[in-house]
Formats: structure tokens, C-alpha cells, sequence
């Protein structure tokens, strides 16, 4: 589909083949301490987009700027919807779901986004993409440059859980383990690209990560019936995932096929809530982040501005939610339900538990609620040292068994 680039603080627009990533001038108004300034939104060709409505099914490929070739070599969605019954009956709602993009190729929602960057490196003739991670994305766009031959060269903290970084290696990356916290390595990554070549595919700042990942709300949509939540629960860090969610659903409108956005809820540790803060405050401050769900601390949200105009243009709210409502969150998921997800997706549910009194009464209890999980347990045992333990072996005997169950 045609598209430009529009700056999401000054408004300028940006028609070009190149590949870019920033609005020069607002990016230069960044300040140390700040959320940064400049980043582009992806704005297509109106008519487009209403012939796109008069469809009787839409995929998610209808709304993307590139072509992606040899789909089936890294394919992406339709993930599944697990309706966790007995969570759900202890919550006294009867109509949540989880979209389970856990499920995705390399075991993250980070799938969506770096299918369109393999798309946009093979349309621009390039085998080499960089990017910073906290170890969803590098493993994902790691898996993609597997499958389609590409080059990616990921620069993480070392502090990553070993499981992601091994997958990385595993897939054939060139991984920089960095001395320093995720927006070193952000900041890094482009200093790489910078100096050689290659396209950037740091989360937001790239613009087509937003882009990639703005296929689940199309994919929802389609998957509910063409229906859209009342509400969708994200986990957020640095707020790319949820503005690909406010993309998609605002594409979606823009084609006609829906009248109205979901409310979507910007679920946050309360040790990683600079999104959260900004939203409260309208100041754009970086914090320290230190929660244990790796995958969302971050210091300076990279989307975080474009996060906080769109949960304010469509009433969206952030929920935050202590360190331990989130390991408890992920210990009902996987006992409760069979939903075995990493801490950060955990995030998520933990936030409907908080709100979900305050749904009842504002929505009613049949409230239709999505809650995105966005990366798979497997990807952090470790945070289950000291929480859970193997039972010691019996003897090889059936008496053993006998006492052991008598
Ligand atoms: C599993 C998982 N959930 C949620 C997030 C948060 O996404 P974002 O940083 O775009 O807010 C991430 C980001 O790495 C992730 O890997």
C-alpha cells in the first residue's frame, strides 16, 4: 500500500523510497533524561484503505507498505485464543480471552515486527539488520535472518536471560552481549548502522516494527468475527507493542471496518512505569527501571510518546502492578489455566486482576477483555529458582510407589 512518514511531534510529513527512521529536526530537540523526540508513525494513501473495507475478509498483509515474500518460510500468525476458564470464573468475568502470541515462531509477540523488517531489508536489497534488544526482539529478528538468509548482528544487555541470548546464537546471529542496561545497547546498535550500513530495527525507532506489530488487532478482528474487544491488556515497556496494537486498530477504523478503538490498558510493573508516569504527569522523564520481567524494564521508553497521545486520544489507561502480583499472575496462569508465559506477558493479566472490580462495575461482567501474552515461559526458568522445586526420585520399586502414595 502507498504510505508516507509523519513525525508524531511536529506534524511533518515525510513521502519517500528510503528507508528512514526520524524526523531530523524534532529528533535533534531530544534531551538526556527524556523520552526521545521525532519518531514517525506510517500513514497510508486514504482511498486505499477504504477500497480495503469494501473487503469481505481482510489478512493482515492488506495493510502492510512492503511485500513480504516466501510467507511460509517464517509465518506468522493466527495465534491461538485460550479462554482460561477457571481464572476467569475466580475473577467473576465471564468473557476474557488471552491472544497467545506466545505462540509465534520464536516464542514472542517480537515475531510481528521483524517478518515486515526481513520484508523491508529483502525490498531494499540488504542482508544486514541491527538492533538492540532485551532479548525478545534479537531472538525473533535472529529467527527471521535464519529463515530468509539475512545478517542480523544484536546488541543485548548481558544481564539477558541466558535463554534468549542462546536462541540468538543458536539461529546464527552475531551477538554483542553490552556492559550496560537495554538503552545502552539501544543507542549502540545505532551507532552500528550508523557507522555500518544496514537497516536499524531498534523497536519504534524503526518505524516498521510499529507497523509489523500492528498485524494482531487485524488478526483479532478477523478472528472474533470482525468484532473488536471492549478491552485489550498490554504488557508495556518501551510502548511499541501497544502503539502497533492502537495502529492496527486505528488502520482498521480508517478502512471503515470499525467505528471505535478498544480502551486498551497500558499494564506496567511499578518498577518499570515510565510510560505510566508520563501519563499520569504529562512529563516525559526517564526512571531507573529494575524489574525482574526483563523483557519491559526500560529507562527511556523509545515509543513512549507516541503510547501516551494515543491512550489519551482513545481513552485508554495505564495499571501498574507490584513485583509480586506479577510472579503470582504467572504461577495462576500456568497452574490455573495451562498458560505458561514469561514474567513480562504475566504483566498483563496481573493488571486485569487489579482492574478487573473496577470492569465489573464500569462494564459489567460479561465485558469482552483481550489480554495479549507476548513471550513464552520457556524463555526464563530461571525466575523459578527459589519458587518452585523437583521432588526428590523415589527408588525404581512399587513399594517405593506404595509408600510414596499411601
Ligand atoms: C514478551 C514481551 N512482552 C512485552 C514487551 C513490551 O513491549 P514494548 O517494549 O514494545 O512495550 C516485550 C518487549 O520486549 C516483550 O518481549
Amino acid at each position: 500500500m502507498k504510505f508516507k512518514y509523519v513525525c508524531i511531534d511536529c506534524g511533518k510529513e515525510f513521502v519517500t523510497d528510503e528507508v528512514i527512521y526520524q524526523c531530523p529536526e524534532c529528533a535533534a530537540k531530544s534531551k538526556e533524561g527524556e523520552f526521545p523526540r521525532g519518531y514517525l508513525k506510517v500513514i497510508y494513501d486514504k482511498e486505499e484503505l477504504r477500497e480495503l473495507g469494501k473487503k469481505d475478509h481482510v489478512s493482515i498483509y492488506d495493510f502492510f507498505p512492503y511485500d513480504v515474500p516466501n510467507k511460509e518460510v517464517y509465518p506468522i500468525g493466527t495465534t491461538p485464543i485460550v479462554k482460561p476458564m477457571r481464572l476467569n470464573a475466580k475473577l467473576g468475568l465471564s468473557n476474557v480471552y488471552c491472544k497467545m502470541d506466545a505462540y509465534l515462531p520464536s516464542g514472542s509477540f517480537k515475531d510481528r515486527a521483524s517478518q515486515l523488517i526481513a520484508a523491508q531489508a529483502i525490498a531494499h536489497d540488504t542482508k544486514k539488520i541491527a538492533l538492540a534488544s532485551t532479548g525478545n526482539a534479537g531472538a525473533a529478528m535472529s529467527c527471521a535472518g535464519a529463515a530468509y538468509g539475512l545478517d542480523i548482528i544484536l546488541f543485548v544487555p548481558k544481564t539477558a536471560p541466558i535463554n534468549k541470548l542462546m536462541q540468538s546464537v543458536l539461529y546464527g546471529a552475531t551477538v554483542v552481549p553490552v556492559d550496560g542496561t537495554y538503552d545502552d545497547a539501544f543507542l549502540l546498535s545505532i551507532a552500528y548502522t550508523e557507522h555500518f550500513g544496514g537497516i536499524n530495527r531498534n523497536t519504534a525507532y524503526n518505524p516498521m516494527t510499529i507497523e509489523g506489530k500492528k498485524s494482531i488487532s487485524i488478526e483479532l478482528f478477523e478472528q472474533l468475527g470482525r468484532r473488536i474487544p471492549d478491552v485489550v491488556y498490554v504488557p508495556v515497556g518501551d510502548g511499541c507493542i501497544i502503539s502497533g496494537v492502537y495502529k492496527g486498530f486505528y488502520d482498521l477504523m480508517k478502512a471503515g471496518l470499525t467505528d471505535r478503538i478498544p480502551h486498551i490498558v497500558c499494564s506496567q510493573s511499578e518498577k518499570s512505569n515510565a510510560i505510566s508516569l508520563a501519563f499520569a504527569t504529562g512529563q516525559f522523564k526517564s526512571i531507573e527501571a529494575s524489574t525482574r520481567a526483563d523483557s519491559i524494564s526500560v529507562d527511556i521508553p523509545a515509543s513512549g510518546r507516541m503510547a501516551v497521545q494515543y491512550l489519551k486520544q482513545y481513552d485508554g489507561w495505564c495499571t501498574q502492578v507490584t513485583e509480586q502480583e506479577i510472579l503470582d499472575a504467572q504461577m495462576k496462569l500456568v497452574h490455573d489455566s495451562g498458560i505458561f508465559v514469561e514474567p513480562a506477558s504475566a504483566t498483563a493479566w496481573a493488571a486485569l486482576e487489579k482492574d478487573a472490580p473496577m470492569l465489573k462495575q464500569r462494564f459489567g461482567s460479561n465485558v469482552d477483555v483481550c489480554v495479549l501474552l507476548t513471550g513464552i515461559g520457556f524463555k526464563d526458568m530461571a525466575v523459578f529458582d527459589g519458587r518452585v522445586s523437583m521432588p526428590s526420585p523415589i527408588e525404581n520399586s512399587v513399594d517405593a510407589v506404595i509408600r510414596r502414595f499411601s
